[in-house]
């Protein structure tokens, strides 16, 4: 009995073994097997026989739409979803420093001034540092109500205690710890245990449950992956530290779209919502230059237009230099692939760098017409025309494909001011170019662009 009570977790992907090893089996990482000794007497409430018998309820008369709270910030409500759902958890991740305590306590913020029950709770900062950071934010007079602590079983009889709050904070969920285990606050069985007990506060309240997640440095919500299984909605708060705009990106919502972002730029008073984001992206473009491309993209339910930058440049070494920033580096082989083999451009000898510009992600394949015309534009060294943007996905075989969402693409190219657009061939459903407000050339294969870049003294040379 006691020989079973050992159980070793991987602390990694959070899968549990009889014994130690170097190496876990099931997701294939070194030294991440961490031994667990639960506590002798089982969990309150896990008695063995004592199970209760559960109400089944019929899904459709399960009452009306879920009640959504409003935070009245409309870049978060809407990467929420249209707002909070009662009884759900919301996972905001990040890297530390980006800006989630200071999102959260603005919505926290938000939502007290509003009249809602917010409750704050900061396993890393102390009352009066986040007094100090509230006045700072603009926040002071908000009732919101704060409690420094890492016990699981303290928040919970806190909460319970009083009347139900209507939105409850945790930050962060790595701080917090249920005394039944031994494991250190932060490991796989902690930070599982800590949230699987907010989770059902929240459930039996009807409170809505944000808890903060710190991220590891190869991108993983620090430890356990299993987190994003619990809770309802994975939220990831990105940004580079060095560019004050901050994304907020939904990779996973039982509530809402998934890849919905909300855009934020972090000033000395907190984090303000950015609701024209293509205009801030665009802003410090340089329109004459070669080598980059604007793309007319798709995130979420909402168009945002960035530019592509790509230098092509000789290279000394035997093995070329590609480094990607913002987009996905296989897309880029890709292309380069496509332009070689079907357009005749030989990229192979250069050291080829993408960067999308502002910080912003990208993960369409209707940014690879774009990703290919800064390519062309800085191996000819002409410029892209002014005022075009650019989508379409490239296939292998040189051709350029349809892609969603064009007309919403277009329009917001024409309401920001551009007037022509690269596009793929559209289906002759009877749609006119006159249509569009803008000035549209449709391309059907990846050589008709590189003609219009001037491409052929990329390929003669
Ligand atoms: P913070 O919210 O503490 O990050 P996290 O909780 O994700 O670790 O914010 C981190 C940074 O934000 C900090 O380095 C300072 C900066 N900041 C501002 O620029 N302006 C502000 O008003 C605030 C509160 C923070
Ligand atoms: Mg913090």
């Amino acid at each position: 009995m006691a020989a079973a009570a050992h159980r070793y977790a991987c602390q990694s992907c959070g899968a549990t073994a009889p014994k130690w090893s170097g190496r876990c089996e099931a997701c294939g990482e070194w030294n991440t097997i961490v031994e667990e000794v639960p506590r002798e007497a089982a969990p309150k409430g896990l008695g063995r026989g004592a199970g209760r018998k559960i109400e089944l309820v019929a899904i459709q008369q399960a009452g009306p739409e879920p009640a959504r709270i409003v935070t009245r910030i409309g870049e978060l409500d809407r990467v929420f979803g249209g707002g909070l759902v009662e009884g759900s958890t919301i996972l905001v991740a990040g890297d530390p420093g980006i800006g989630k305590s200071t999102l959260l306590l603005q919505a926290a913020a938000a939502l007290a001034r509003d009249g809602r029950t917010c409750v704050y709770v900061s396993g890393e900062e102390s009352a009066e540092q986040v007094r100090l950071r509230a006045r700072r934010l603009g926040l002071g007079d908000a009732p919101v109500l704060f409690a420094a602590a890492t016990s699981v079983r303290d928040v919970l009889a806190t909460l319970d205690s009083s009347d139900r709050p209507d939105a409850v904070v945790v930050d962060s969920i790595q701080t917090m710890y249920v005394d039944s285990l031994d494991s250190a606050p932060g490991s796989v069985a902690q930070v599982r245990a800590s949230a699987h007990e907010l989770i059902r506060f929240a459930k039996r309240r009807g409170a809505v449950l944000l808890l903060v997640g710190h991220v590891t440095k190869d991108g993983q919500i620090a430890g356990p992956r299993v987190l994003e299984h619990m809770v309802d909605t994975v939220l990831y708060f990105e940004g580079e530290r060095s560019h004050q705009f901050r994304i907020l990106r939904a990779v996973k919502n039982r509530f809402g779209a998934t890849d919905e972002i909300g855009v934020f730029e972090m000033t000395d008073s907190g984090l303000n919502e950015v609701p024209n984001p293509s205009a801030l992206f665009l802003g410090e473009r340089d329109r004459d230059a070669s080598g980059a491309a604007v793309f007319a993209g798709v995130e979420g339910s909402r168009p945002v237009l960035v530019e592509i930058q790509a230098l092509v440049a000789p290279s000394s070494l035997a093995t070329p230099r590609r480094a990607v920033v913002g987009s996905d580096s296989a897309r880029l082989a890709m292309v380069m692939a496509v332009l070689d083999a079907r357009c005749g451009l030989a990229l192979g000898g250069n050291d080829v760098y993408l960067n999308v510009a502002g910080g912003l992600r990208i993960s369409e394949p209707a940014a690879d017409l774009a990703v290919a015309a800064a390519l062309v534009s800085s191996l000819t060294g002409t410029p892209v025309p002014a005022n075009t943007v650019v989508f379409g996905e490239v296939g292998l075989s040189g051709e350029v494909r349809q892609v969603g969402q064009a007309d919403m693409r277009l329009k917001e190219a024409a309401k920001l001011g551009f007037a022509k657009a690269l596009i793929p061939r559209r289906k002759s459903s009877g749609k006119s170019a006159g249509a569009t407000p803008l000035e549209v050339a449709e391309v059907d294969r990846l050589s008709d662009l590189v003609d219009r870049l001037g491409g052929d003294r990329g390929r003669g040379a």
